[in-house]
């Protein structure tokens, strides 16, 4: 099958990952509203075409957090990217080095820090939830220094869990449960089954063996389910904004009193986001409270945004709409679970390609041209500047 878009990676990765695994990366919380209204917020918004200008020298570069980015695309943490694909993380983070666009880990990884480092030259960026053991978060980071990784994304959505319908009814937990449905679905994908055969990282990474008392998967989901600490404040922001040095990015901003907070929290940049829909069920889209975001506190921190880019006019509908970078989450997963590295490499093309295009039929030639001026008068009224 030729590939030509992002959906074509998706019919592929649900062909090839175990459901379980694709169910997990493939849903939003509750009815999924929220999931949905990322994606359909941005088809409502329409491109103004222009014509007749210079289309030569064009350039996708740009930089996130002052760093040099091929296009204004990073790759968001996903959890358990590791079971999308065997040594999923290693094999996003090689893709995103030969592109040259930022890959940021998540601490639910399935690879651990040290192996993606291992197997990468350039620095990548990690990501923190605030977890009830203080030590464990400042080893982490420790570790993440240790690592080289050049910008630290804190997670300020993910206390408590949304509620995942398919999770529950899939018997997703941490150790899969190996009912006959999900032993018969793995006989079904031979090719995921092989390549996890043939690896030894089939846990958290990150965190069995790094903490006491958890060694195998089973003690992790208790210890998982406890950690996450429902009392998160600005005051841990300022905290962890203590410990680490270098860029911090804090995730999961919806609202302009909170963006307001985030901007005096010090952090470098914050990303609008509202979980990938996965966590509270009713909240706006991510591109329809961008607007508003970005005008009130861009001009004191870098707005980034995720949440339902899934092409390269969406990448130019978000950078129109105030943010200077975005991030893709399923997008990625759909590659890597369809393909490995290559389905990863190949998911960036097609958006860098998309976008290249889309901005020269909008008439730019440069990321840094893009503005609200990109944006048909026909688009809904939050989108007009
Ligand atoms: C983790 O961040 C998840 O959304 O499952």
């Amino acid at each position: 099958m030729t590939i030509t878009c992002i959906e074509d990676l998706r019919v592929l990765a649900k062909k090839r990952v175990p459901r379980m695994f694709y169910d997990y990366a493939d849903s939003g919380s509750w009815t999924e509203s929220s999931y949905r209204a990322n994606e359909a917020d941005f088809q409502a918004i329409r491109l103004r075409q222009r014509v007749a200008v210079n289309l030569e020298d064009r350039s996708t570069a740009t930089q996130m957090v002052g760093q040099d980015v091929t296009m204004p695309v990073a790759i968001a943490p996903t959890g358990l990217a590791g079971m999308q694909h065997a040594d999923g993380e290693i094999l996003v983070a090689r893709a995103c080095e030969a592109f040259g666009v930022p890959y940021t880990m998540s601490t639910m990884s399935i690879c651990s820090i040290e192996d993606v480092a291992a197997a990468t030259r350039q620095p990548f960026w990690f990501q923190v939830y605030v977890m009830r053991d203080r030590g464990f978060i400042e080893r982490l980071i420790a570790r993440a220094r240790a690592a080289n990784c050049s910008a630290l994304v804190l997670t300020l959505d993910l206390q408590i869990m949304g509620q995942r319908h398919k999770d529950l009814k899939n018997g997703l937990s941490a150790p899969p449960k190996p009912t006959l449905a999900n032993l018969l679905d793995l006989c079904r994908k031979p090719r995921w089954s092989l390549a996890m055969l043939r690896t030894r990282r089939h846990g958290f990474g990150n965190i069995v063996g790094h903490v006491q008392g958890v060694d195998d998967l089973g003690s992790l989901a208790q210890w998982t389910a406890r950690q996450f600490d429902p009392a998160l404040s600005w005051d841990d922001v300022a905290w962890v904004r203590r410990l680490w040095p270098g860029k911090l990015i804090l995730k999961g901003v919806q609202d302009v009193e909170d963006a307001r907070l985030a901007a005096a929290s010090g952090a470098d940049a914050l990303i609008v986001s509202n979980h990938g829909g996965r966590q509270l069920d009713g909240a706006e889209s991510s591109i329809r409270v961008l607007p508003e975001i970005a005008q009130a506190v861009g001009q004191r921190i870098e707005v980034h945004m995720d949440g339902g880019v899934r092409s390269g006019q969406d990448v130019l509908k978000a950078l129109a709409l105030g943010a200077r970078g975005v991030y893709i989450g399923r997008s990625m997963l759909y590659g890597l679970g369809a393909m490995g590295q290559a389905g990863v490499t190949r998911a960036l093309e097609i958006i860098q390609r998309e976008l290249d295009l889309s901005m020269a039929f909008c008439g730019r030639t440069q990321v840094g041209q893009v503005d609200g001026g990109v944006i048909a008068k026909s688009s809904p009224q939050w989108a007009l500047r």
